[in-house]
């Protein structure tokens, strides 16, 4: 007999149980569920909605649920249905009805699915910034190394102007503390408690949703009811900082796929993150970077999953909405192995700084600065000087010349009236010279990198501490709920240990 079998006059079909179930998708907050379940039962006795008795017999029972889960012996059953109705049945298989079965008063599995999976969304979330942190100072170490590294800075994937590789890593680390804060934003809308909603409306019970979110660590109350029961933005406010997060990670690897190609030749990935071929013997495939790029798919698809969900519900609870875990699930999996396994590759890619000095000087790349020496040292305009050294591109390239060829390249500017000695020009063409003078803030020169590596090491520090104090909080609170277990199963006055521990 189902928990919520009463108007039924029969079981539902084995097809339909297992079309609805939902074990393995639950499985992962079964912790939650009885840390949950422990803070509502100590939240009505408080209150005085069940006894101290009714409480006392509730936690015992919960607690060997946690047990029995934490060595392997509390196995889901999926005629159970979920999670919820599991750890319920437990109780009331061990409790017996006239105990266990008072512990879902005042609640709804509707408000109880959405306290389990936001205390496990909250830590993954603090998991993937973690490993994102870790990725954004491994690429400042890369950058620290290199603030010197002259290769070529790509626009159109066509050599644009030098740059260094501390240059270019220093941007990945940039745009990994925007994904960290998106996280972060996400993990505001995430911590609030859902619990005391219960089915859409709240409750005839006197219950205190203060205690609630206090023994399970929330930030603070998400208070309208029918709004906490239809809303799951806070996971599409989630998934879409994982899918921005993805799409970096995948640009990232396209660098790392074709700057290893033979072409370009200026990385090579460790042995130990590339596969080879069955046919060729010769082969050294980038494989990870490719299916990290690969696997981004599946985030996007994830979020437009649950967008296109949401859409057309009416408000309350809809069992659609069961369909938000698993896309959700899959990104934490999916993100946190790729920021795991790029971290170790960023970490061994062997840097090829010749190859890349070899490729900043075959293409004009310095260009720019030989029109910007014209503006300042002969006082023309910007454009006269970008039409003179356009002309002199063209005529060296057309005749498979490039401004190595200093002798060619003077002739021509003379032709145009300029003179500039060889020794002065080549400092000028010089790739290392033209990054050097990039000083303007946000630019390429080794100062500026490294001034902004700093920074943005400053930074990422902030936020791991940030990490650890949300760490710290949820702690806290697992602490308190303990506490308020303890006083209760030693028969001690748990409204003083109340009064005491939350100032509720
Ligand atoms: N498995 C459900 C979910 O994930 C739990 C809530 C079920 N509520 C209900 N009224 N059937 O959304």
């Amino acid at each position: 007999m189902k928990l919520w079998g009463g108007r039924f006059s029969k079981d539902l079909s084995v097809e339909t149980e297992n079309f609805t179930e939902t074990i393995d998708v639950d499985s992962r907050m079964v912790l939650y569920d009885i840390w949950g379940s422990q803070a509502h039962a100590i939240m009505l006795a408080h209150q005085q909605i069940i006894s101290l008795d009714d409480l006392r017999q509730i936690l015992t029972w919960l607690g060997k649920a946690k047990e029995d889960f934490l060595s392997g012996k509390l196995e889901l059953k999926r005629e159970l249905e979920d999670v919820h109705m599991n750890v319920e049945t437990y109780l009331i298989e061990g409790a017996g009805r006239e105990y266990g079965g008072k512990l879902h008063t005042a609640r709804s599995r509707n408000d109880q699915v959405l306290v389990d999976a936001r205390l496990y969304i909250r830590e993954q979330i603090l998991d993937t910034q973690e490993l994102l942190c870790q990725l954004a100072k491994t690429f400042l170490e890369i950058a620290e190394a290199h603030v010197e590294t002259v290769m070529p800075g790509y626009t159109h994937t066509q050599h644009a102007q030098p740059i260094t590789l501390g240059f270019w890593a220093t941007a990945y680390a940039s745009m990994f503390l925007r994904d960290l804060k998106r996280l972060d934003a996400a993990y505001a809308n995430v911590n609030t408690n859902p619990l005391g909603a219960c089915a859409l409306a709240g409750t005839s019970f006197p219950i205190e949703r203060n205690l609630t979110t206090r023994l399970l660590g929330f930030d603070d109350i998400h208070e309208h009811a029918l709004d906490v029961i239809s809303s799951r933005d806070f996971i599409t406010e989630t998934l879409f900082a994982l899918a921005q997060l993805m799409s970096n990670l995948s640009r990232l690897s396209e660098e790392i796929v074709y700057w290893s190609a033979y072409e370009f030749r200026m990385i090579a990935v460790d042995d130990a993150y590339a596969s080879g071929s069955s046919i060729m013997p010769q082969k050294k495939n980038p494989c990870v970077a490719e299916l990290i790029r690969g696997r981004t798919g599946r985030i996007y698809g994830a979020l437009q999953e649950l967008l296109i969900n949401l859409k057309g519900l009416p408000m309350g609870y809809n069992r659609d909405l069961q369909e938000d875990k698993p896309p959700l699930w899959e990104a934490f999996d999916v993100v946190q192995a790729c920021l795991s396994i790029l971290k170790g590759m960023l970490a061994t890619l062997e840097i090829n700084e010749k190859r890349m000095a070899e490729l900043v000087s075959a293409n004009f790349a310095t260009a720019t600065e030989l029109a910007n020496f014209l503006v300042r040292e002969r006082g023309l305009s910007f454009r006269k000087c970008h039409e003179i050294v356009g002309s002199i591109v063209g005529e060296l390239s057309s005749s498979g010349l490039t401004f190595s060829n200093l002798q060619e390249t003077q002739n021509l500017l003379k032709l145009k009236d300029i003179e500039i000695s060889i020794p002065e020009l080549k400092s000028i063409l010089d790739p290392k010279f033209a990054v050097l003078n990039n000083k303007s803030r946000g630019g390429a020169s080794p100062e500026e990198v490294k001034r902004m590596s700093t920074d943005l090491d400053k930074h990422l520090s902030r936020i791991e501490a940030k990490i650890s104090q949300k760490r710290g909080q949820i702690n806290v609170a697992r602490e308190l709920t303990d506490d308020v277990i303890e006083a209760a199963l030693s028969r001690a006055d748990i409204r003083a240990k109340i009064q005491e521990i939350c100032l509720v």
